[in-house]
């Protein structure tokens, strides 16, 4: 036929397309400081209008392409994807193409009590909930919220009761905001039965007031738990996984750092983000992505131009964002990170 093997596709450096993360709205009930500072994201702050997203065919259309191209993992986002409506028939679609052996979905938590059950149904195969904190004042302080973090943790135990498991869970550290949680989340982390991981605060966006003061390096972490509960490193799960592992030498478990300031992964960065309205993005320090939504919506276009068309964005890759920090800072526009999913 003349298309390329599943296999075949590499973008300059080398790196084939195997994780697409989808966005599927930029909206999201929580205003976490680092994230979606409520200065910015306030009562004037426009979000996509509906009417813009992509529909569920649209992005199954998209990830069927993708997953011919090799995408094996895809995992949802938001903003807070559970604030997507009917979002379980999107994962029902989802989870019937050929070639997925991985959905997943990144959440706030809040929204489980009351959607798990209809996600495991959907067919979903796991989620990872962001937690920043145990106590319930410095939640509230990171979050820049109301809500209760006794939600969250309800929302993991009905994410267990449902099936979607194993379960993650994601800290952003920030140094003077709730580096002192540390020792509390990887002890609850453990009693809990779920996967933990520490992720370096990142210069995601241009709008979170990132300084690398406020980064607590992976090593200061991976040092903090050894001290009260010796850890030995584990394998990588594959060359792309961003965590680095570490399992309890008291057999309780493991858990990971992701350290993508002081230790940057791009050399092995296999993953695509698509916004909730189409574009395509290469990085998560990209300023713009790739426009796919006209490409879908042109009746002229068949599922062998959106082929072509994600196969050349990826073909023509460079970026290595998190590297070049090292080397020189990051500069100039980037997306922000509610727009496009963690
Ligand atoms: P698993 O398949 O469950 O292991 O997921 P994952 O390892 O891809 O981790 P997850 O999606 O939970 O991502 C964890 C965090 O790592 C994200 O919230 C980001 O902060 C960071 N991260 C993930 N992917 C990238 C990436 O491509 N570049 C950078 N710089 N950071 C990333
Ligand atoms: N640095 C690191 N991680 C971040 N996340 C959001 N903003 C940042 C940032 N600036 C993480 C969240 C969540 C996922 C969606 O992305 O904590 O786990
Ligand atoms: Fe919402 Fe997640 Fe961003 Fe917090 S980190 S504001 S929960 S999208
Ligand atoms: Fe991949 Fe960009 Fe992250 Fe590097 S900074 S790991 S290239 S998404």
């Amino acid at each position: 036929m003349g298309t390329p093997e599943v296999t075949t596709l590499r973008d300059r450096l080398g790196r084939p397309v195997e994780d697409l993360r989808v966005s599927v709205t930029d909206r999201c009930n929580l205003r976490c400081r680092y994230c979606m500072p409520r200065e910015v994201f306030g009562p004037d702050h426009t979000f996509l209008p509906r009417s813009e997203l992509l529909s569920f065919e649209e992005i199954t259309r998209i990830v069927r392409t993708a997953a011919g191209l090799g995408v094996t993992k895809v995992r949802l986002t938001g903003g807070e994807p559970l604030l997507r409506k009917d979002l379980p028939e999107l994962i029902a679609q989802l989870v019937a193409i050929d070639g997925l052996t991985d959905l997943a979905l990144t959440t706030n938590g809040l929204l489980l009590p009351q959607q798990a059950a209809a996600l495991a149904d959907a067919g979903l195969h796991r989620i990872t909930v962001s937690l920043d904190a145990l106590d319930e004042a410095t939640f509230r302080e990171v979050a820049d919220t109301k809500a209760s973090i006794l939600g969250v943790l309800e929302g993991i135990e009905a994410a267990r009761a449902a099936g979607l498991g194993p379960i993650k869970v994601n800290t952003v550290l920030r140094r003077g905001m709730n580096d002192d949680q540390l020792e509390d989340l990887a002890g609850w982390a453990r009693e809990a039965d779920v996967t933990l991981r520490f992720i370096e605060f990142m210069d995601v966006g241009t709008t979170n007031g990132w300084l690398r003061d406020g980064v607590v390096p992976a090593a200061e972490v991976v040092d903090r738990i050894h001290a009260r509960w010796p850890i030995e490193p584990v394998d990588r799960d594959h060359p792309g996984e961003v965590a680095e592992r570490y399992r309890y030498t008291d057999g309780a478990g493991e858990v990971g750092v992701v350290a993508s300031v002081t230790r940057a992964f791009c050399r092995d960065c296999t993953r695509a983000r698509l916004s909730a309205i189409g574009e395509l993005y290469t990085c998560l320090f990209a300023a713009t992505g790739h426009d796919l939504r006209a490409v879908l919506r042109d009746e002229a276009a068949d599922d062998t131009r959106l082929r072509d068309r994600f196969a050349a964005i990826w073909s023509a890759r460079t970026d290595r964002a998190s590297e070049l920090r090292a080397e020189e800072g990051l500069t100039g526009p980037r997306v922000e990170m509610s727009y496009i999913g963690g």
